[in-house]
């Protein structure tokens, strides 16, 4: 693979790879358990919340497909085997106790809470450890604010 001559050392970007790996990984958990909430959802809410899930796991590919093409910018591949991400997420494939919507959201949100904290820590690493990563950064924050826009309307459902 052509080295990226991006101005950062490969030390650097091996940093960040160790970063988006893993949250690649979350990511396509993630996306994964949105789909079978979108499945599987049953209840008196079905139509609304089946409708919801999709919109979910649709902005999901987004984002998992923005986390990989980050990986390839910064010069790394990306993993892309389910048992890549098996070893390298954070989450639990474990499904949602219930087919119903309180429950589904219940796991989606404790995964997205759980996301949001790994980016902010992954923020402030970086921060330390690599001294331009502007672009990983700022692309860091942003997808930490979408993450905490769906976590708040998950946990007002909740109420
Ligand atoms: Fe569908």
């Amino acid at each position: 693979m052509a080295k990226a001559d991006i101005g950062l050392t490969p030390k650097q970007t091996e940093i960040i790879a160790k970063i988006l790996s893993p949250l690649l990984a979350d990511e396509f958990l993630l996306y994964l358990k949105a789909r079978n909430a979108h499945w599987n959802i049953e209840g008196p809410d079905f139509h609304t919340v089946h409708v919801y899930f999709e919109q979910l796991y649709t902005e999901l590919e987004g984002v998992v497909d923005g986390v990989a093409e980050r990986l390839r910018k910064i010069g790394h591949y990306a993993p892309a085997t389910m048992k890549d991400y098996l070893q390298l997420t954070h989450l639990s494939e474990k499904r949602a106790s219930k087919n119903n919507s309180l429950s589904f959201m219940k796991d989606l949100l404790a995964d997205h809470d759980a996301i949001i904290v790994y980016l902010r820590e992954s923020i402030v690493k970086l921060g330390k450890e690599v001294e331009h990563a502007y672009g990983t950064s700022d692309y860091l924050t942003t997808l930490m604010e979408q993450h905490e826009t769906t976590a708040w309307m998950l946990r007002s459902h909740l109420k």
